[in-house]
Formats: C-alpha cells, sequence, structure tokens
C-alpha cells in the first residue's frame, strides 16, 4: 500500500511551529508579522487561493492586508502600489496573485517586488539564488515540495528526479533545488518532449507540474516510485454544491497502488505553498526586525 504525502497534515505541524513563534514574539513586546496579498479582478480560482492565504495568516496570528484591485486598473497604477508596498515598514512581505489580466505584464510586475519582502520567491534575484545557495526567499511551490519530503525523511541525493513542467512558479526552480540542495539527477521534460513516458519511468521520484488532469497514467510510473502532483485543475462536477472539484496531473486510482509515496489533490502540495509562504513571511519579518536590531 502506498504512503499519503499528507500535506495538509504537515502543512497544520508547520503552521503551529510558527503559530507559537508568532506568541513568543507577541509576548515578548514584539509587533506580528504582516503579509499583504494583492489580487487583480476576478478571477474565481484565485480569489478562493487568496481566501485561503488569508485564513492561513489568520490561523498563525499574522497581520495581514488585502489590497483588492479591478481587472482593468493599469499597469502603471498596480506597479505604483507595489512601489508602496516596498516602501511600507509595517509591511514584512507581500504577493501579486496570478494569473494578472493580459494587458499587465507578469515579469515586469514581478521585478517591481523588493526581493527582501517576495515571499513568494518569484524575483529573478531569488529565483537565481537557488544557484548560488545563499537563498533569500525561495520560491514558495518547490519549497514546500523540498519540505514536504524532507518531513517523510525522503532521501533524494542520487535518485533519479524527473520534473514534468518548467514553469517560472513551479518546475523549472523545482528542477534547480533538486539538483542544488537535494543533490538528485534531474532530468526536466516540457511540452516538446519527444516520448514523454520513456523518462518518466525511469523516475525514482516524478514530480508533475503542468495542469492537465489525468496526463500520467499507470504504465508511465515505475513501481515504488514516489509520486509528487502539483496540478490543481478545476473540472466540472455536478454531484457538488460548487459545481466543480480539483484534478490533479496523475490518474490517482490507478497510479497510486504502484507508488511507495504519493501526494493526493486536494490535501498535497497545495496546502505546502501556503506554508511556504508563512515561513517567507516569518523569514522577512525575523530578517527585517534583526535590522531594527
Ligand atoms: N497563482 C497560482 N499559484 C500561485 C502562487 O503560488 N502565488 C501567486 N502569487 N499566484 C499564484
Amino acid at each position: 500500500m502506498p504512503e499519503k504525502l499528507d500535506g495538509k497534515q504537515v502543512a497544520a505541524a508547520i503552521k503551529s511551529e510558527i503559530a507559537s513563534k508568532v506568541k513568543d514574539y507577541r509576548e515578548s513586546g514584539k509587533r506580528a508579522p504582516h503579509l499583504a496579498i494583492i489580487i487583480v479582478g476576478d478571477d474565481g480560482a484565485s480569489h478562493t487561493y487568496v481566501g485561503g492565504k488569508i485564513n492561513a495568516c489568520k490561523a498563525v496570528g499574522f497581520d495581514y492586508t488585502l489590497m483588492q484591485f479591478a481587472g482593468t486598473i493599469s499597469e502603471a497604477k498596480l506597479i505604483k502600489h507595489i512601489e508602496s508596498l516596498n516602501e511600507d515598514e509595517d509591511i514584512d512581505g507581500f504577493i501579486v496573485q496570478l494569473p494578472l489580466p493580459e494587458h499587465i505584464s507578469v515579469e515586469k510586475v514581478t521585478e517591481c517586488i523588493a526581493p527582501e519582502k517576495d515571499v513568494d520567491g518569484f524575483t529573478n534575484q531569488n529565483f537565481g539564488s537557488i544557484v548560488t545557495q545563499h537563498p533569500l526567499l525561495l520560491p514558495a511551490t518547490p519549497f514546500g515540495i523540498m519540505e514536504l519530503l524532507k518531513r517523510y525523511d525522503i532521501v533524494t541525493q542520487g535518485q533519479n528526479c524527473v520534473v514534468v513542467g518548467a514553469s517560472r512558479i513551479a518546475g523549472a526552480p523545482l528542477s534547480l533545488m533538486l539538483l542544488q540542495q537535494g543533490m538528485a539527477t534531474v532530468t526536466v521534460c516540457h511540452k516538446y518532449t519527444k516520448d514523454l513516458a520513456a523518462h518518466t519511468r525511469n523516475a525514482d521520484i516524478l514530480v508533475v507540474a503542468v495542469g492537465k488532469p489525468g496526463l500520467i497514467t499507470e504504465e508511465m510510473v515505475k513501481e515504488g516510485a514516489i509520486v509528487i502532483d502539483v496540478g490543481t485543475t478545476r473540472v466540472e462536477d455536478k454531484t457538488r454544491k460548487s459545481g466543480f472539484r480539483l484534478r490533479g496531473d496523475v490518474d490517482y486510482d490507478h497510479v497510486a497502488p504502484k507508488t511507495s509515496f504519493i501526494t493526493p489533490v486536494p490535501g498535497g502540495v497545495g496546502p505546502m505553498t501556503i506554508a511556504s509562504l508563512l515561513m517567507n513571511t516569518l523569514r522577512a519579518y525575523e530578517t527585517s526586525e534583526q535590522g531594527e536590531g
């Protein structure tokens, strides 16, 4: 039987560790860490994710500020708001929830975020710090995956890790972290990969971050592999009140019996990304408090 990599449970443990640190800081007369979240437009999934992030802040005792803007906001105006958060000494870290409307450049907006407040770890400086091995704030999703593996005592050194998907948020930074911190042998696959199954079948640890429900089937996975599913796509489900359910990139029911460990969707990587956001915000706060002596 495979063991479930229970991101929900691990994230709950991390949150309780953070909550106890925040309590200690507060009892010693210090302020609470403060996260700001910018959301643009009315994408339903984004609002749900942001709601989860706010609930997590509440659970650990962080202050939070939610800044909501219409989808018609100009890029210049959004950048002005970012610059004011960069300057605001009460804010330890902030994120700009993605996706953004098409008229706004994600690249341009991201690069306006001060790296020491970039708790998503999206800026070029934080991305590059994976390779220089002097991480400032690590990209949240890969950080969460590395932490999940660590808490289940899964050793990556020397293992064949295959990452499917090379996105800027997940696949690309994770492959570098598995290589650098994880000392793994890493193969990165993407939509131009010729024979995907030939690569995935070779994986001791298979990570899939594509956003295509059910992409990874039983015959693509080696017996005893460890499988991490980053995909969370909303698919229609009329039996649910919400009208949808979340599906991962892995055909869980058929793949799970072949694995030694596997993440569920939901309840695997998603809660770990939020836990990483909290860990990064705490780190940004501690760095800023030390600076103030
Ligand atoms: N959209 C999907 N995932 C993420 C994330 O981790 N951070 C932000 N800011 N937006 C997202």
